[in-house]
């Protein structure tokens, strides 16, 4: 078919209207598109001054509540416009302040005042010098419990360094005692409005606390009759409501190595913290609680209710929380050197199920109580992945059975070639049960053992983990 001369000239000027009309539309387009850009650009730069650097937000945590809170904070300043730098206080460098202009620290405080594990790098590095940072501005959230003698220590010695540094606060810091749910309240909404006056925005919106569930005690096991200790019960947990006639109830999830908060009725204002035993898939959450002694001879006000006065069947406001630093994370493929007494025991049993649900086997576990015959608590969990090759390695301590007392530090010490075999082969450290006498003799041993600069290392590497008590 032939096309004339007169329609051929037509079809090519349409062709080239077409053409060019296409052409101013991608120019238009391409021209809005920098509008718009410049004026979101526009937006951020009259939220932060000109030339302003991201607010560098630096935190530090043991159990994951001062973690929460700087995930939150950096949430609530990104969403007001604030280009914010998040960073676990570990990784922070003399650089990062001194590239910084603002930064905010959020840090909770372990041991007898001091930092939590993962901020030893920067204890040991940045602060044991004096760096000259007059360009910063600073303010400090310190998370602590007032019942303890240095209340919020970490949160002041960091302040008092800031401040030494010739930095600046921005406004006075905050001390929350985490113990008590109406102080710690009141401490995060001054440091909310603090932080609307940093970022210039009226209105921040409040904190809010993770809601407290109703679960049901659904079993109870003494797990240590005839012990010279305070007795210990294996407890199960089910989500209220789950039961035979009305059928399972979604289970939220959590990870091995996260602890649940509960809430004692007689004391809903200072909620506990539990290691969980068991997985998702065990369809229950599995905790191990001692029943405390206190020095007048009454029980514990939280363990004595879980341990004997709340009956099978009743409810339990919990909470799960995510326990990051005391998780597998980066370590799920290396040898695991899992170490605890008591009921330290429960977040390393977690452990052992998910290892042993991965068909990952080269685990040792150091276990230490008082006598074989009355306190090896889940021993026949521990024979089961044995036999199973699940678990490579069991040593016990069981410091009332021999003419010696003998706790897990000295298996460590006497074990010293073996430890740094597995530390060579990459293992990694966890450490669960009670921070006097066993983490700190753990600590020791294992400086001891390999020297502080590999503990330091394993630390920094996420390769020495701890849930103490
Ligand atoms: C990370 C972590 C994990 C834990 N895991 C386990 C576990 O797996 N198994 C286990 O048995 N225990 C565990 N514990 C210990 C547990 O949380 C309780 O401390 C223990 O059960 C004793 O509590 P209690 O209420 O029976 O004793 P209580 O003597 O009644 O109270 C113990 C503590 O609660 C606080 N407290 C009590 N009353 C007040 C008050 N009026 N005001 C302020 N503070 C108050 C104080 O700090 C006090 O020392 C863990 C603790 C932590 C921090
Ligand atoms: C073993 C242990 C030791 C603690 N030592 C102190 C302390 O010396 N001073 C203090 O103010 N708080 C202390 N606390 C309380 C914690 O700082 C507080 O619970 C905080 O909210 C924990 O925050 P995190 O989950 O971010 O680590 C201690 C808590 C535990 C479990």
């Amino acid at each position: 078919m032939s096309t004339d001369p007169h329609t051929l000239r037509l079809l090519l000027a349409a062709a080239l209207v077409l053409a060019y009309l296409g052409m101013c539309a991608a120019i238009w387009h391409g021209q809005r598109r920098k509008a718009r850009a410049a004026q979101a650009q526009a937006r951020a730069l009259a939220l932060a001054p000109q030339g302003a650097r991201p607010l560098l937000l630096a935190w530090a945590s043991q159990t994951g509540q001062a973690e929460a809170l700087a995930k939150h904070t950096a949430e609530l300043l990104h969403t007001a416009g604030e280009a914010v730098h998040l960073l676990p206080l570990g990784s922070v460098t003399v650089q990062t302040l001194a590239q910084a202009t603002r930064a905010l620290f959020i840090v909770s405080t372990y041991g007898e005042g001091d930092a939590p594990d993962m901020a030893a790098p920067f204890v040991n590095g940045p602060m044991t010098g004096t760096p000259a940072l007059p360009q910063l501005e600073y303010a400090v959230l310190a998370l602590g419990d007032a019942s303890y003698a240095h209340f919020c220590g970490f949160g002041r010695t960091l302040d008092a360094w800031l401040a030494a540094t010739g930095a600046r606060p921005l406004f006075e810091r905050i001390d929350a005692d985490q113990a008590s749910a109406r102080a710690s309240a009141d401490a995060l909404a001054h440091w909310q409005r603090q932080l609307g006056h940093v970022a210039r925005i009226e209105h921040l919106p409040a904190w809010q606390e993770p809601a407290w569930q109703r679960w049901t005690l659904a079993r109870r096991v003494h797990l240590n009759p005839g012990s010279a200790g305070q007795p210990v019960y294996h407890l199960e947990l089910a989500p209220a409501g789950d039961n035979a006639s009305a059928g399972p109830v979604p289970l939220p999830e959590w990870q091995a190595g996260d602890l649940v908060q509960i809430r004692p009725p007689a004391d809903p204002d200072h909620p506990r913290d539990y290691s969980i035993a068991s997985l998702p898939s065990d369809g229950r959450v599995h905790l191990l609680v001692r029943r405390q002694q206190r020095a007048d001879g009454t029980p514990g006000m939280a363990s004595g209710w879980l341990t004997s006065t709340l009956a099978e069947g009743e409810p339990v406001d919990l909470r799960l929380r995510a326990h990051t630093a005391f998780r597998l994370g980066d370590n799920a493929t290396r040898p695991l050197i899992l170490i605890g007494n008591g009921t330290g025991l429960a977040g390393l049993r977690s452990h052992l199920k998910a290892r042993a649900a991965a068909g990952q086997g080269e685990n040792w576990l150091i276990f230490g109580e008082r006598q074989a015959a009355h306190d090896w608590l889940y021993r026949d969990d521990i024979a089961r992945w044995q036999a199973a090759g699940l678990l490579a390695r069991v040593d016990t301590a069981f410091s009332r059975d021999g003419p010696r007392k003998r706790y897990v530090q000295d298996v460590l010490a006497a074990e010293a070639g073996q430890l740094r075999q597995w530390l060579a082969r990459g293992a990694a450290v966890y450490v669960c049960g009670s921070l006097q006498g066993m983490a700190t003799g753990v600590d020791t041993a294992l400086r001891h053992a390999v020297g502080h600069e590999t503990v330091d290392a394993l630390i920094a590497q996420g390769r020495y983990r701890r849930d103490v008590y």
